[in-house]
Formats: C-alpha cells, sequence, structure tokens
C-alpha cells in the first residue's frame, strides 16, 4: 500500500513594522541591552499596534498566496496555533477562514503554546495522510504584546507578535514531506509558564485586573533548564529514531525563545550554528510564529533547497515539546 505524506508546498509570513529595541525598554524597566542580547539573543521585537491575532495571520496567510500563486478558495482546513486568540470564541481559525472568503473551509485553533505550530503540523499532517483532504493551511500567530505587562522584566523583554503559515498538500513524491515527529506534554510545568486569569479558574474581576492576571506568568530558570533538556533531548530522539548524523541535517529550525536553549540544542545535536535558523535577535520569543517565520524567511533568501532534511522543534508552556523531520519539497534540488 503507498503511502500519502504532507508536504509544505508553500510559506508565508507577517511581521508587524513597529520596532520595539532593547533601548526602548531600557526606559521601561530596569534593564539593559547588553544584559537581554548576552542572556538571551534578542536585540529587538515587533509589535501589532493595531489589530488583532487574526489580523497577523490574514497579511501572512495573503503574503503565501501572493508568492506562491495560491487560490485560498481551495483550502479545506484552516489550522491555528495561538495562545493569544482574538477571543475565547469563536476560534480564530473561522475568523482567518472568514476574513479571506474561504467559503470551504472549516477549522480550530490549537493551544500548545511555544509547540503550537508543530502540534498544528502534525495535526494538518493527518488529514493529508488519511486521504481526507488534499489542502490544509497551517498557522502559527501570536499577539504577545497584549499579554505582557510592560512593567515586568522578566517577561516583557522576550517576546514579540508575528505571524506565519505552511500549506500543507499531499507530497507527488511519498519520500518528501513531514516524515516523522515526536510530541510531549507534561501538565506537571503549568505553574510554571502561564496566565493565571481570565479561564473559568479565575475568571476576569476587578480583584484579576488589579493583581495583573491577565499577564504571563514565567518562572524563566526553570523554564530555561526543562527547555534545554527537552528540545535537545527530543530533536536527538528524532534523529536516531531516522538513522540521521549531524551531517545529514542542512537545517535546524529551533523555536526561538533564548539563543542559549538554541546553542544547547544544536550542540547536542552536532550541527553547526550556520545550519541553524536564528531570527530571534529580529523578533524575540513570537511563540506559534517562530517556526514558520524562519521557514518563510529562509525561503524567501534563497536558502532552502528540495531534497534538504530539516528539523523542526520546540519547547513551551503546558509544558509541551517536540520535534519533526521534514524532507523539504518546494525548490530546485540542492
Ligand atoms: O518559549 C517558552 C519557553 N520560555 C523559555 O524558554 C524562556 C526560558 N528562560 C529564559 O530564557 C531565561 O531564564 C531568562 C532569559 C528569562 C532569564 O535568564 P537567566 O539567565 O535565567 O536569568 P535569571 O532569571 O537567573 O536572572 C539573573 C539575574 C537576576 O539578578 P540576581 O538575582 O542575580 O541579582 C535577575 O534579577 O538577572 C536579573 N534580571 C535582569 N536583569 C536585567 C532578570 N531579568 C532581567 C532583565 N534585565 N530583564
Amino acid at each position: 500500500m503507498s503511502v500519502t505524506r504532507a508536504a509544505i508546498t508553500a510559506v508565508g509570513h507577517y511581521t508587524p513594522p513597529k520596532v520595539l529595541s532593547n533601548f526602548e525598554l531600557e526606559k521601561l524597566v530596569d534593564t539593559n541591552d547588553e544584559w537581554i542580547r548576552t542572556r538571551t539573543g534578542i536585540s529587538e521585537r515587533r509589535i501589532m499596534e493595531h489589530g488583532a491575532t487574526s489580523d497577523m495571520a490574514v497579511l501572512a496567510v495573503k503574503n503565501m498566496a501572493e508568492r506562491f500563486k495560491i487560490d485560498l478558495s481551495e483550502v479545506e482546513v484552516v489550522i491555528l496555533a495561538t495562545v493569544t486568540p482574538d477571543m475565547f470564541f469563536p476560534a480564530t481559525a473561522v475568523l482567518v477562514g472568514h476574513k479571506l472568503g474561504m467559503k470551504k473551509a472549516w477549522g480550530f485553533d490549537i493551544s500548545a503554546a511555544c509547540s503550537g505550530f508543530l502540534y498544528a503540523l502534525a495535526t494538518g499532517a493527518k488529514f493529508i495522510e488519511s486521504g481526507a483532504n488534499k489542502k490544509v493551511l497551517v498557522i502559527g500567530a501570536d499577539k504577545m504584546s497584549a499579554i505582557i505587562d510592560y512593567s515586568d522584566r522578566n517577561t516583557c523583554i522576550l517576546f514579540g507578535d508575528a505571524a506565519a503559515c505552511v500549506l500543507l498538500e499531499p507530497s507527488e513524491d511519498p519520500t518528501y514531506g513531514l516524515l516523522d515527529h515526536r510530541l510531549y506534554s507534561d501538565g506537571a510545568g503549568g505553574e510554571f509558564l502561564h496566565m493565571k486569569a481570565g479561564g473559568s479558574l479565575n475568571p476576569a474581576s476587578h480583584e484579576t485586573v488589579d493583581k495583573k492576571m491577565h499577564y504571563i506568568f514565567q518562572d524563566g530558570k526553570n523554564v530555561f533548564r526543562l527547555a534545554v533538556k527537552g528540545m535537545a533531548d527530543v530533536s536527538a530522539e528524532v534523529m536516531e529514531q531516522n538513522g540521521l548524523k549531524g551531517d545529514d541535517v542542512a537545517w535546524l529550525v529551533p523555536h526561538q525563545a533564548n539563543l542559549r536553549i538554541i546553542d544547547a540544542t544544536a550542540e547536542r545535536m552536532g550541527i553547526d550554528r550556520s545550519k541553524v535558523m536564528i531570527n530571534i535577535d529580529k523578533y524575540g520569543n513570537t511563540t506559534a510564529a517562530t517556526i514558520p517565520l524562519c521557514l518563510s524567511e529562509w525561503h524567501a533568501s534563497g536558502q532552502l533547497r528540495r531534497g534538504q532534511n530539516i528539523v523542526l522543534a520546540a519547547f513551551g508552556a503546558g509544558y509541551t515539546w517536540g520535534a519533526a523531520l521534514v524532507k523539504w519539497s518546494i525548490g530546485t534540488k540542492a
């Protein structure tokens, strides 16, 4: 029986034009450019001044449609990973479908924080692999500035806003596309990275607002320790599982949370820094958008080749973590 695999056949992204530099943050909290750059690798991040997560997602999808001449009316499923939906409901995926006139598509959101794109990619691939669908749009989008306390130096330096997407279609050659993935979650991590209020546990009230419970809380040290281990372990697992050595991998696409976590993962995988996609310096941590944003930017700059082995890896709130192996399908062969 022949296998149907899901191939990434198009990519797109949107980053808002407003730049928030480390120097501007120096004016808001007790921090400095040198500390932020050396501890995180971040120099600046983007801020969506007007509009919501769906508006960034729409612009990312339009970017993809223009670059790859995609007829969006043919999209059948929209899966959007985010922790900053426009509203609790309806799902942001459905709003994006409406704004783009995708009459045929149904959709839903996935909440897996920084691993959201990997969860959404794996889920979207199942619709293709099962033969149920031929065009699945997978979006990672987060307006982190909406849930950041810009008087908290522990978190406000880290995050930014962005959206990016990929289109999944059946691969013409079954040796291409999403070849493997490993996903994990452990709710014991919930206490270290979360937003306390707004949900059914602590519905919005004057008290929750006064106590600043509608912002991100992070115990950075704990998350850092587990992220280094989690991302490196799962990336190594996917490589071993598929008999790959560092030299066999053309690109590592890590979630962009901290340059030190990225470097530790690359080192464990035996992958040289020159083969690691890094744009954390420009955008900070854009949560669900980091991985597709890298893919879209690297494709736009002509650095991706058909047939290359690419490992995607992420770690985030939950905890959630995972890695995926993709044989790149777009463009000309290396
Ligand atoms: O994407 C979701 C997953 N999230 C992550 O992966 C983030 C993981 N965590 C991290 O990236 C790091 O833990 C941080 C970047 C958040 C913090 O870096 P760190 O090296 O763990 O610093 P720290 O929290 O141990 O703080 C070191 C010192 C402290 O001062 P003392 O106690 O040594 O005097 C902090 O108070 O740095 C201080 N500090 C700051 N100084 C200047 C903390 N934040 C800042 C700041 N500017 N923004």
